[in-house]
C-alpha cells in the first residue's frame, strides 16, 4: 500500500500552560478521501486540524507528508500551505481584508497569479460557494453562515490538493448545509482529498467515507464510516450517540439479514427501504 498522503504520527500537543490536547495521536489520510475528524468538545480536533497546515508544532511526534516529516522552515510552509489549505473554525479569525472579493483574492495574489488569473480563481471560488453577489461587499458586514463561505471561498482559491474544515456545517442553515456540501462534492469528485471535523454523527455517517473518533486527544478508531459508526462501544466511549439514520435501519431490518457494508445512507435511502418493508 502506498504512504498516505498525510499522516500525523504518534502527535503529543502540550499547550503552555500545560493542557495536553493531543496525546500519542495517529492518524492516516489517503488520496482522494472524504475523512471526518469526528469527537465532542474538547476533544483535540481543531488541534490537530492546526497540525495538519503547520499552524501548530508537536510537542511529540510528526507530521508526515507523502512519508516524508514535515519542516518548519518558510519555504517547506509555503509549499506545505500551498498544498493543505485549512479553514478555520470562527471565520472571523479567517477573514481579515476589507471586502470579500479582496479576500478571496489574497491566496491566489500571494501565489504570484497575475491579476487576470487571479480574478478567475475569485470568480470561480465565489460561485462555488453561491456568494458572488457578496463580493464588493464589506466583510465585517456579513452574517455568520455569509462569513463562512467567504471564509471558506478564500481556501477554495488557492486550489488546495487537501481541503481542511473545522466544523464547516456548524451555524449554517439546512439549505447552507445542502449546499455547501453539493460544493464540496464537486471539488471531491475533481480530485480534491477533503478533512473535516464534526460533533455531528448523522453528517459524518451521511457523507464521510472514513471517519476518525477522537476522544481526550487521541484517536479510539479511525475506518470506514459505516463501520466505526456502528461500533456503539467506541461512540459511547467518546460521549456520541449513533446515527439514527443507521439506528432506524437497523431497527428496520431486525431480523431480515442486514444489509452488510451498505446501509441506508440518506433519509431518501431511508424511506425508500421503509416503503419497501411496509410493503412486503
Ligand atoms: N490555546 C489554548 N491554550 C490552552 N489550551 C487550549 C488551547 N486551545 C485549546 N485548548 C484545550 O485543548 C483541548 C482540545 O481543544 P480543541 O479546541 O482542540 O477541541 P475541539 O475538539 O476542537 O473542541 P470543539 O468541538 O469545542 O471545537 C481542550 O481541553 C481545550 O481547552
Ligand atoms: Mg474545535
Amino acid at each position: 500500500m502506498s504512504a498516505p498522503l498525510l499522516a500525523a504520527c504518534e502527535l503529543e500537543h502540550r499547550y503552555p500552560g500545560g493542557v495536553v490536547a493531543l496525546r500519542d495521536l495517529s492518524l492516516n489520510i489517503e488520496r482522494g478521501r472524504k475523512l471526518a475528524i469526528l469527537g465532542a468538545n474538547g476533544s483535540g480536533k481543531t488541534t490537530l486540524l492546526l497540525h495538519l497546515n503547520g499552524t501548530l508544532r508537536p510537542t511529540r511526534g510528526e507530521i508526515r507528508l507523502e512519508n516524508h516529516p514535515a519542516r518548519y522552515d518558510r519555504r517547506a510552509l509555503n509549499d506545505w500551505r500551498r498544498r493543505v489549505g485549512l479553514v478555520l473554525q470562527e471565520p472571523d479569525d479567517q477573514l481579515f481584508a476589507a471586502t470579500v472579493g479582496q479576500d478571496v483574492s489574497f491566496g491566489p495574489l500571494n501565489l504570484g497569479l497575475s491579476k487576470t488569473d487571479a480574478e478567475a480563481r475569485v470568480r470561480e471560488a465565489l460561485e462555488a460557494l453561491r456568494i458572488v453577489p457578496l463580493a464588493e461587499r464589506p466583510t465585517h458586514t456579513l452574517s455568520f453562515g455569509q462569513k463562512k463561505r467567504a471564509a471558506i471561498a478564500g481556501v477554495l482559491a488557492m486550489r488546495p490538493e487537501i481541503l481542511v474544515l473545522d466544523e464547516p456545517t456548524a451555524g449554517l442553515d439546512p439549505h447552507g448545509v445542502t449546499h455547501l456540501l453539493g460544493a464540496l462534492q464537486q471539488l471531491h469528485e475533481a480530485g480534491t482529498t477533503l478533512v473535516f471535523s464534526t460533533h455531528d454523527v448523522e453528517l459524518a455517517y451521511a457523507w464521510a467515507d472514513e471517519v476518525a473518533v477522537f476522544h481526550d486527544g487521541a484517536v479510539l478508531r479511525q475506518g470506514e464510516a459505516v463501520a466505526v459508526l456502528a461500533d456503539r462501544e467506541v461512540l459511547r466511549r467518546a460521549r456520541l450517540r449513533p446515527p439514527l439514520l443507521l439506528e432506524l435501519a437497523q431497527a428496520l431490518d431486525a431480523g431480515q439479514g442486514g444489509f452488510g457494508e451498505s446501509p441506508p445512507r440518506s433519509r431518501e435511502a431511508l424511506l425508500a427501504l421503509l416503503r419497501e418493508r411496509l410493503q412486503g
